[in-house]
């Protein structure tokens, strides 16, 4: 009781607030009698567009705020250098300040307040108040709706060479665009031809508006999805990448599954707010369930693997979203996690093959004759046996002779062996602290061979792609 008075004072004042502006405030404003007022709470998308959009727009904005960005983000606000040298560095990035703005949209004049409401309040990092962005207008509410939906459609677009990443939020819940990327040419994902042709022409044919029409007369969601498995560094992130080029999507990386707030309804808001035409990537997805539906040890987060399912089930509606799961372990997957209608496509991506090998040589040494690709192929086949190399490795081979002509790169490939050796290390010692199999590997990989959508798998490569990772199991049996 005795401490009581200034907080039974203070408290509903703070709990009871019905005005988004105080009245001397909204008095201020060059506005009628009865304006529009909109009310954008901190830490909503919607929030962060608009105060980036005020920000570019106002007339004689002076007030701003200053945070730490990489060169890249400024470069796509538009503002400062095109120096490439400068794109990653890290700089000052303007923010909006707090302060009253007016800029016109469809020649209404709207204004833009950004101000804190109540008190100080503690949180996890530090002292912090509530920013919220409210918007005055003598314009009518829809003017002000399509003013959002303007925001919305434009953060969502890809235009020119690069497309949009978006990460989830998972406190805040929603879509952060975290950057824009340059898109890599699909033609500089060396696979081979057939694997990706096959790709590539199935997501053409899917976007063809007759495809939209056939899906929506059947009932069936115009939805697409596609499991990418197979070996580390071989291609299926990059492939991701140039394909949101090719095909003008977006790329949203949902890698929250195991975050410690993550919930089933979390999962389910992520996917029903994808950003239009974007491409939705799960990464890893075998890193949260075990085979056997449990979760792994350590695994924090809330979400089930009946949310997990309902979620993917809930993908896309009639939007035509593209959506696509990664793993290096399908065979640790629930069957009912790919099954036909979750998964519409298999794609096995596995270590180098002989016309990878080739074609990456080509690639790096595009002058050189095809006599010494095929040269180059011959030597590293010889020289790796039994044992393969992935494209990530070769890659690294590549960059490392990158001052060496052609005919060195083509003669010196006991280099790339060291790479290879260096991995079967780390296999091996990586595969002696699992000690296991993972529960339900052996069941889903006799399920494996019966998933309906798989490719042929690549002939001889890909069958010895399988190889070092499964005899080190073996041994590692054996031997405990
Ligand atoms: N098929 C490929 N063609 C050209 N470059 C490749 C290919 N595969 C891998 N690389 C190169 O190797 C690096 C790693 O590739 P990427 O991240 O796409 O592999 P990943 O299959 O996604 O691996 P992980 O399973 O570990 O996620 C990239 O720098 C990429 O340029
Ligand atoms: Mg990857």
């Amino acid at each position: 009781m005795s401490s009581s008075p200034i907080l039974v004072d203070r408290v509903p004042e703070l709990l009871t607030r019905t005005e988004p502006l105080s009245p001397s405030l909204l008095a201020s404003l060059a506005v009628g009698p009865d304006p529009t007022i909109v009310e954008l709470p901190a830490g909503t998308e919607l929030h962060s567009l608009v105060a980036s959009h005020v920000m570019k727009h106002a007339s004689a904005a002076r007030s701003f705020g200053m945070r730490v960005g990489s060169g890249n983000s400024r470069c796509c606000d538009g503002s400062d250098s095109e120096d490439d040298d400068d794109a990653q560095s890290r700089v000052a990035t303007k923010v909006l300040g707090l302060g009253t703005f007016e800029f016109t949209f469809e020649s209404a004049k709207i204004f833009a307040v950004h101000h804190t409401l109540g008190e100080v309040v503690g949180t996890n990092c530090s002292a912090s108040l509530m920013r919220t962005l409210v918007l005055v207008s003598d314009a009518d509410i829809s003017a002000l709706v399509r003013f959002c939906d303007h925001l919305i459609a434009s953060a969502d677009a890809c235009t020119g060479n690069v497309f949009n990443i978006f990460r989830w939020h998972v406190q805040h819940q929603y879509w952060h665009k975290a950057e824009t990327a340059q898109a890599r040419p699909v033609e500089s994902v060396v696979l081979p031809a057939e694997l990706k042709s096959k790709l590539v022409d199935d997501i053409a044919d899917f976007a063809a508006p007759a495809t939209k029409q056939w899906y929506v007369q059947h009932g069936i969601p115009y939805k697409r999805s596609y499991l990418l498995h197979g070996s580390p560094g071989a291609g299926k992130t990059s492939i991701i990448q140039a394909l949101a080029g090719r095909f003008k999507r977006n790329v949203c990386y949902f890698s929250s599954l195991s975050h410690p707030e993550m919930t089933d309804d979390g999962l389910k808001s992520a996917v029903q707010r994808v950003p239009a035409k974007s491409i939705l990537v799960f990464e890893d997805i075998d890193a949260v369930f075990t085979g056997g539906r449990g979760k792994k040890d350590g695994d924090k987060s809330a979400v089930t693997f009946s949310g997990l399912l309902n979620a993917l089930d809930g993908v896309g509606g009639s939007s035509g979203q593209l959506f696509v799961l990664t793993t290096n372990h399908r065979e640790r997957l629930d069957p009912a996690l790919i099954r036909n209608g979750r998964v519409d496509m298999h794609v096995h991506f596995s270590d180098a093959t002989s016309e990878q090998m080739r074609m990456l040589f080509a690639q790096f040494y595009p002058k050189a004759e095809p006599a010494l690709a095929a040269a180059f192929e011959e030597a590293l086949t010889a020289e790796l046996g039994e044992r393969t190399v992935s494209m990530a490795q070769l890659q690294a081979y590549f960059i490392q002779m990158r001052k060496r002509p052609a005919e060195a790169a083509a003669a010196e490939v006991k280099k790339v062996m060291e790479e290879v050796v260096t991995r079967m290390i780390r296999e091996d010692e990586g595969a002696a602290s699992d000690g296991k199999t993972q529960p339900g590997e052996e069941a889903a990989a006799e399920e494996e061979a019966a998933v309906a959508g798989e490719e042929k798998k690549e002939p001889q490569k890909a069958a010895a792609a399988a190889q070092p990772s499964k005899e080190v199991h073996v041994h590692v049996h054996v031997g405990s």
